[in-house]
């Protein structure tokens, strides 16, 4: 009997597994993030993770299609989108969002940080958490979280090892007026691209050579026409992961718990981002030196003129963010 009893409960465990499988939830909404790096890059790979976070955390409410290789726009045109709602969620560089917000061009300020350590206590300390706040009222979008971009240095088609050098070279620079600035103050023509255009730009001559970190450096291929490195490490420009206040409002309509979500799970990202980041700027660098890039690295006097030549930005920054300066540099 008992035997019976058994086969008949499998018989019935058997036919319930042959029915119509589940359906994965319908999500209540559907969110865009948008980032301008290839689909392996820490920054998109962070992304993507943030959503699966968000997806799982939120029972699969809110799920977050991640677009890379900017298929949504170059950064610039995300950003504006981001700003009326277009676009969800992008992570924006500072060398971007600063043309939108003149506070932000101080924490760029060229030989601003002694090194990576001395940014993350800014960014993570008070300083960083206001800046975050303040991208609300200034430029109108959420800012969520810190993730790291190391330092920039120069690279070039020619080699370049000293101020003199660089003297009157066309450098690329984001689309960012103080980033002309920059490398102006260093005797270079700088010339404002895009990003995805930077490529043939360097191709073609029409540019002597353009400056990133390490990992852009490596995934755009911009080392096989300008394999020459200067590593002056002039700007460490991290990146703000943000979110459209349109976006955030649909959000807390569906379930006001959501935010909070959110705004955890970004956080984890970037922190998971910083991760992936330290391991890949470290990857890139030995892979573009294997591929024959030289690197020349910058002599402790020559930094120090390098450093010189750009004080007309610290001076023209004294009057108003002294103290911030002060603050930042005391960090
Ligand atoms: C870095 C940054 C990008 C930016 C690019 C640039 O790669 O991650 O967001 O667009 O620099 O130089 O334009």
């Amino acid at each position: 009997m008992k035997r019976r009893i058994l086969a008949f409960l499998c018989l019935c465990l058997f036919l319930a597994g042959c029915g119509p499988k589940e359906e994965s939830p319908q999500p209540k909404l559907i969110l865009r993030y948008a980032d301008n790096q290839s689909d392996n890059y820490p920054t998109t790979l962070a992304a993507k993770y943030f959503a699966r976070l968000v997806e799982e955390r939120t029972d699969g409410d809110l799920r977050i299609r991640v677009y890379g290789n900017a298929d949504l726009g170059s950064e610039n045109s995300v950003f504006e989108q981001v700003q009326f709602g277009g676009v969800d969620f992008t992570r924006v560089s500072l060398g971007t969002l600063s043309e939108y917000d003149p506070e932000v061009e101080v924490l760029q300020l060229p030989y601003l940080y002694d090194d990576s350590d001395h940014m993350w206590r800014v960014l993570d300390g008070e300083i960083g958490q206001n800046v975050l706040e303040s991208v609300r009222s200034s430029v109108g979008v959420i800012g969520l979280s810190w993730f790291d971009a190391g330092a920039r240095s120069f690279y070039t088609r020619e080699r370049v090892t000293c101020l003199e050098d660089l003297a009157g070279l066309t450098i690329r620079v984001q689309e960012s007026g103080f980033m002309s600035r920059v490398v102006e103050q260093l005797g270079a023509n700088a010339v404002q691209i895009s990003y995805e255009d930077v490529y043939s730009a360097l191709q073609t001559g029409k540019i002597d050579g353009a400056e990133n970190n390490w990992p852009s450096y490596e995934s755009t291929g911009h080392y096989e026409a300008a394999p020459y490195v200067l590593r002056d490490e002039h700007s460490r420009l991290p990146e703000m992961q943000i979110m459209s206040t349109v976006a955030l409002e649909k959000v807390a309509q569906v379930d006001e718990r959501y935010v909070n979500i959110l705004m955890e799970a970004a956080r984890e990202s970037a922190l998971y981002e910083r991760e992936l980041w330290r391991k890949q700027e470290t990857k890139s660098q030995e892979a573009v030196v294997k591929l024959g890039c030289v690197v020349t690295e910058l002599a402790s006097g020559e930094r120090a003129r390098f450093r010189q030549a750009v004080q007309p930005l610290y001076d023209s920054y004294s009057q108003e963010w002294q103290t911030l300066i002060t603050k930042i540099k005391n960090a």
